[in-house]
């Protein structure tokens, strides 16, 4: 009879916990069916179809869309509703895991928002089942969350971004610390650039299968030594004296009193509506909404790599901007470098395939005063030139190397994609080409 005794109590106590769970109560909760008509106004973005439903504020909106069939994105979209042309995506829940016709979305009592196939079969979920949850909704700042009964999130988009940071979200050491490129406008899965936030840096990587490490593009300069980043947060910041608006990256540093910042742009009017983006085409980019605004409502106040930039950060500096192969020069594909010497660009424009490994089968073409995205970032060995060409000869997935005469550093090339043509003849791009067949 001890045992019995036990488990009554055991159970009374169980029962008592589970009735103490806050439940969502009826009216906060929903289920949505992805079908019917197109109830949304079409973003410009992405050119998609979008359903749009609960929950809603005025400036941001929770909807289905696709720009591929039957393959949709549960996703937060910015904008003011009456106006289509002003609408742009901040978040999405589902990359790379689209859910087709009919698919659900479910916050029941349990307070788990739960996104389902038409057959049941889970695609995303916030796994808040059962702690607490009484409701959810969207911030004025755009971050949705799920609540308890003190108010206290539960959950919260801000916590899980993709390829945007609206105004006060943040990347974290605990937490997710990278943005995503979207591989296509059209295509929403993982596109091959991120945006890491590192120990002591944030850096722009391009991911190939080529190298086992991605290879850095850029770096943010925040002008201060730092110890730990603990998180980055894009930040809206009014200047009250003369009323103007400054977006920076600010990151809280655990060796530093103050928190560190690196300064983007000045917007021309209230820039709380902003958000930064990882985009498709490997460019970082902040958009500002203002009815005050351009015609659209949005501004581009800061793009990490534009074609008037000083220090050379052009366009010609993101790996993929000429695609697969390209001599680029302020942004502009504009040869196709060959054997035969450089040809005109077009997208079909590539690396010479190589028939072997053979140092016989393979000589080198040389193009004179190009550079490569990774030279910058990435140290490089120190070699002569003739050692480097001797490294690339001996390794078979070399296609070409970048050597610096001035330095005497060497590059090795697995990928080369977009070169880059500069007026500096101590830079030279030395490419592998196979041997004409001799019958
Ligand atoms: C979606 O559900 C509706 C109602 O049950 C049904 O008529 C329709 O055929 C379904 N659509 C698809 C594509 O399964
Ligand atoms: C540093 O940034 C964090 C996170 O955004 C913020 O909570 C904190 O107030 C900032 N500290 C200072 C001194 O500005
Ligand atoms: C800036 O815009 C936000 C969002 O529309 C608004 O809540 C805030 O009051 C504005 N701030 C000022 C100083 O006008």
């Amino acid at each position: 009879m001890k045992f019995s005794s036990t488990s009554v109590l055991c159970l009374t106590l169980s029962f008592f916990l589970i009735g103490a769970q806050a439940k969502v109560p009826v009216d906060e909760q929903f289920r949505v069916v992805n079908e019917g008509g197109y109830t949304d106004y079409s973003p410009i973005e992405y050119n998609p179809d979008v359903r749009g439903f609960q929950p809603f504020n005025d400036n941001f909106r929770l909807c289905f869309y696709n720009t591929t069939p039957n393959a949709y994105t549960l996703a937060l979209r910015i904008g003011n509703r009456a106006q289509e042309s002003t609408l742009r995506w901040v978040w999405e829940a589902n990359r790379g895991s689209p859910v087709k016709e009919n698919a659900t979305l479910t916050f029941g009592e349990d307070g788990n928002l739960v996104l389902a196939e038409a057959d049941g079969r889970m695609v995303w979920q916030t796994n808040t089942a059962n702690k607490g949850a009484v409701g959810i909704k969207i911030l004025e700042n755009g971050n949705m969350v799920i609540y308890d009964k003190n108010g206290k999130f539960i959950w919260q988009s801000f916590d899980s971004p993709t390829d945007t940071l609206l105004v006060g979200q943040s990347l974290k050491l605990s937490g997710r610390n990278k943005l995503v490129s979207r591989r296509s406008p059209s295509v929403n899965t993982n596109g091959p650039y991120s945006l890491v936030m590192e120990a002591k840096k944030l850096v722009l990587y391009y991911t190939t299968n080529k190298t086992p490490k991605p290879i850095a593009y850029y770096n943010y300069e925040f002008f201060s030594k730092i110890t730990q980043l603990q998180s980055i947060t894009f930040k809206a910041v009014e200047d009250i004296f003369d009323s103007t608006w400054g977006l920076h990256m600010e990151g809280v540093d655990s060796g530093s009193k103050f928190n560190v910042s690196t300064f983007l742009s000045i917007p021309k009017h209230n820039a709380t509506l902003s958000f930064i983006r990882l985009e498709s085409d490997g460019n970082v980019r902040v958009w500002s909404y203002s009815t005050a605004a351009t015609a659209t409502a949005w501004d581009v106040t800061y793009t990490a790599f534009t074609n008037d930039d000083t220090d050379g950060n052009d366009e010609c500096r993101i790996p993929e901007h000429c695609l697969n192969f390209g001599l680029c020069k302020k942004g502009q594909c504009n040869a196709c470098p060959s054997d035969k010497g450089l040809l005109g660009w077009d997208e079909t424009c590539k690396t010479p395939s190589l028939a072997s490994c053979d140092p016989k089968t393979f000589h080198y073409f040389k193009i004179e005063g190009a550079d490569s995205f990774m030279t910058k970032y990435n140290g490089g060995s120190s070699a002569t030139e003739k050692a480097c060409g001797d490294k690339c000869t001996r390794d078979c997935k070399c296609l070409g190397f970048f050597y610096n005469r001035k330095s005497s550093r060497c590059w090795l090339g697995y990928e080369l994609k977009t070169l880059t043509r500069t007026g500096d003849s101590s830079l030279v791009a030395y490419v592998k080409a196979p041997n004409a067949n001799k019958k």
